[in-house]
């Protein structure tokens, strides 16, 4: 792989110029709080998602960072400089958007030139020609943007950012208007762009899938809100909220009574008669005896037995009986909907490797997981939070 590095001659190593810090900024239209006052820092040269619905407040943040939008509320900076008070233009960032808003009339050269020209420098053939290859059009050049595929034309908004050697760039959906195999494809190939250029990205999405796959770090958005932050890994495994553990996949969440809990141990809790653990340490509130706490457990983390089989179970996990009442064979797995007396509607995704035939719509089963899959999370919150919004752009999850 050849290794293009546009920012090497201006900028040092050490250079801190593309950490963004977001301090106490919030956004209100009239009476209408479109982004609560929030704290945000993402690391140089780290890509970094802004994830959440439709309407959840990406856009406006993001337009915060550029400039386009007058904060009501708190101070952006980047780096060590305090930017709220500069123009977009003064701004060391980029932004690509959805559309990708290429000129009609120029060919591919010469619009990745264009911010080069537009600054009055002359010789551009050896930084655009680095562009054209970084983003693998080199032999695109004199063809215009008509006669590109989306995906190579955002590779040319991409390529037209980044020539103006912007700190930071700022994505807006950019892959929003590719069909699903295309932003695919898309994603890695972004994410191979900012790995060799390794300034600092900044990506919004809709999609939970686009998130998790391109980004090191994480903020899932809600109604103006950075519900919780963090690699996808944690976000996936240890959700702190509902919201957080319904919009990024799929989670059973039971409620339950405390009947014991240790601080380091583990949590013991009843919901409608099945007695269930979960570790303390991974439980987003402190579980105290007598209150109410959300048992989450993901779909995939679960094994199902005939329930005529469950003195197979081993000692040790936890259990919950239902019966199925849906199973869809999608290839890889089988997604069993089973409806269980302590928390009504529960998931199952079973690897295909020997299928049970008994495992049918009717079958009397009981689920089974590791309790140290499970994590808590505070009853008070709406349990549905965050169903009915992901995916609902139509996305595959
Ligand atoms: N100029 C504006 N005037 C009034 N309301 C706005 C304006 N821009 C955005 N909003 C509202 O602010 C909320 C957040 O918008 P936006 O940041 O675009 O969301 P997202 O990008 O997450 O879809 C939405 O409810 C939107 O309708
Ligand atoms: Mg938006």
């Amino acid at each position: 792989m050849t290794t293009t590095t546009p920012s090497t001659d201006q900028t040092a190593p050490t250079d801190r110029g593309g950490a963004v810090r977001l301090e106490g900024i919030g956004k209100k239209y009239g009476n209408f709080t479109a982004v609560h006052p929030l704290d945000l820092t993402v690391p140089q040269g780290s890509f970094f998602a802004l994830l959440g619905a439709s309407g959840c407040g990406k856009t406006t943040t993001l337009r915060m960072i550029a400039g386009l939008e007058v904060p009501t509320s708190g101070s952006v900076h980047l780096g060590d400089e305090d930017v709220t008070a500069l123009p977009p233009y003064r701004r060391p960032v980029n932004t690509v958007f959805q559309s990708y808003a290429l000129f009609p009339h120029l060919d591919i050269y010469e619009n990745v030139a264009f911010g080069l020209r537009r600054r009055g420098i002359k010789s551009v053939k050896k930084q655009v020609a680095d562009m054209l290859d970084l983003v693998q059009l080199g032999d695109y050049a004199r063809r215009k943007p008509h006669q590109l595929s989306g995906g190579q034309q955002q590779r040319v908004a991409v390529a037209r950012a980044l020539i103006n050697r912007p700190k930071v760039l700022l994505l807006d959906e950019p892959l929003g208007a590719l069909d699903l195999k295309l932003r695919r494809q898309m994603q890695l190939e972004l994410k191979r762009i900012q790995t060799e250029v390794g300034i600092t990205f900044v990506h919004v999405t809709h999609d939970q899938e686009e998130a998790m796959t391109m980004a090191d770090t994480v903020a899932v958005m809600n109604a103006g809100r950075v519900e919780q932050l963090g690699a996808p890994e944690d976000l996936y495994e240890t959700p702190r909220s509902t919201f957080v553990a319904n919009f990024l996949g799929t989670s059973n969440l039971i409620p339950g009574t405390v009947d014991d809990a240790t601080p380091d141990g583990d949590v013991a809790l009843t919901s409608r008669g099945t007695r269930l653990v979960v570790p303390a340490a991974r439980c987003a509130v402190p579980p105290r005896a007598g209150g109410a706490l959300l048992l989450g457990v993901r779909p995939e983390k679960v094994s199902l037995v005939p329930v005529e089989d469950e003195a197979r179970i081993p000692e040790g996990r936890n259990r919950v009986r239902g019966r199925i009442t849906d199973s869809s064979f999608i290839g890889v797995s089988t997604q069993y909907v089973l409806d269980a007396p302590c928390c009504g509607r529960f998931e199952v995704y079973a690897q295909n490797i020997e299928r049970d035939a008994r495992l049918t719509p009717g079958a009397e089963v009981v689920a089974h997981w590791n309790p140290a899959h499970g994590f808590g999370l505070d009853a008070e919150q709406d349990i549905d939070a965050g169903v009915a919004t992901a995916g609902s752009e139509g996305d595959v999850a």
